[in-house]
């Protein structure tokens, strides 16, 4: 595969390569991450080169969407392992500007997602959706892309995401891709990397019991709150979890649901695990009545 991928750092820069593309009539298609790439973020960016034909990674650590007592400065950053996979993978430019680049001393102004914002991950994250939500908006803004690829893992975001897109009548279509798992079923993500095997193991408890749910719907049992007393039980008896929410949410809304699943919906988790650190982790998956 064609090696040659190019790192920009100037936003303008970036915006002016974009530019010259869109202007050649070629599609941009941008898969935005904060980096650590694993096969999750691969998938994203093998579905742009299929469907655009020029692909940026934008690799970010926006401190923006972090709270003051997150991993922002932990967060891990192995850069030259990322160009590696982004070569192989052919991305055309990687965008990789520094925090002072995208928010200079002057910086005011932030997008505000609303109601969704406060809850799920919003409640436990004040202000986490409206600083991605906030960055995603500078990057479509300097690429204008024609598609971008975000993973279904944070489904609150992608959701948000795409409210922000038709609202603000942006031109992106933003495209979903399914979650990527581990062979025992923990979903990919870059904080997984804080896990020790073990903890990478007992993590898997969240797909469990995703899958458990699953089942039980699928035998009849429709009751929310019934349902989700197992959910927590699953988790929290599992040594070194501990739920921090599980929600069914209504596909078409995102609101929560009411007594019963009659319709396909999505049960959305968060869970700790481990002291120190103490890592929060998400799933989600289909309920399909
Ligand atoms: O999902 C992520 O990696 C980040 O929230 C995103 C979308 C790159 C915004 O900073």
């Amino acid at each position: 595969m064609d090696d040659t991928c190019r790192i920009v750092s100037s936003p303008s820069k970036m915006h002016k390569i974009a530019q010259q593309w869109t202007l050649t009539e070629q599609s941009i298609g941008v898969v935005a991450t904060m980096g650590c790439l694993h096969k999750g973020h691969l998938s994203l960016i093998e579905e742009a080169r299929k469907r655009t034909q020029k692909t940026v990674v934008s690799i970010f650590v926006n401190p923006l969407q972090f709270g003051q007592n997150e991993d922002l400065d932990t967060y891990p950053k192995p850069f030259e392992r990322d160009l590696e996979l982004c070569k192989k993978a052919g991305v055309d430019v990687i965008f990789h500007p520094k925090a002072v680049d995208l928010y200079p001393s002057s910086f005011q102004t932030k997008v505000d997602g609303g109601l969704l914002t406060k809850k799920y991950c919003g409640r436990t994250r004040p202000g986490h959706f409206n600083g991605v939500l906030t960055a995603v908006h500078i990057l479509f803004e300097l690429m204008k892309p024609t598609l971008a690829f975000f993973g279904e893992k944070d489904f609150q975001q992608s959701f948000l995401i795409k409210q922000m897109c038709r609202d603000l009548r942006l031109p992106t279509e933003i495209l979903t891709m399914p979650i990527i798992r581990e062979a025992n079923g923990l979903a990919m993500s870059s904080r997984n990397t804080y896990l020790c095997p073990e903890q990478q193991e007992t993590a898997a408890c969240l797909f469990h019991a995703i899958l458990s749910v699953q089942n039980a719907v699928k035998n009849g049992y429709t009751k929310t709150s019934e349902l989700l007393s197992l959910t927590a039980s699953l988790i929290n008896h599992t040594p070194g979890m501990q739920l921090d929410y599980a929600h069914f949410v209504d596909l078409k809304t995102l609101l929560p649901l009411g007594d019963n699943i009659n319709t396909s919906a999505r049960l959305l988790l968060a869970a700790y695990i481990g002291d120190n650190p103490r890592v929060r982790l998400i799933d989600n998956g289909l309920i399909s009545v």
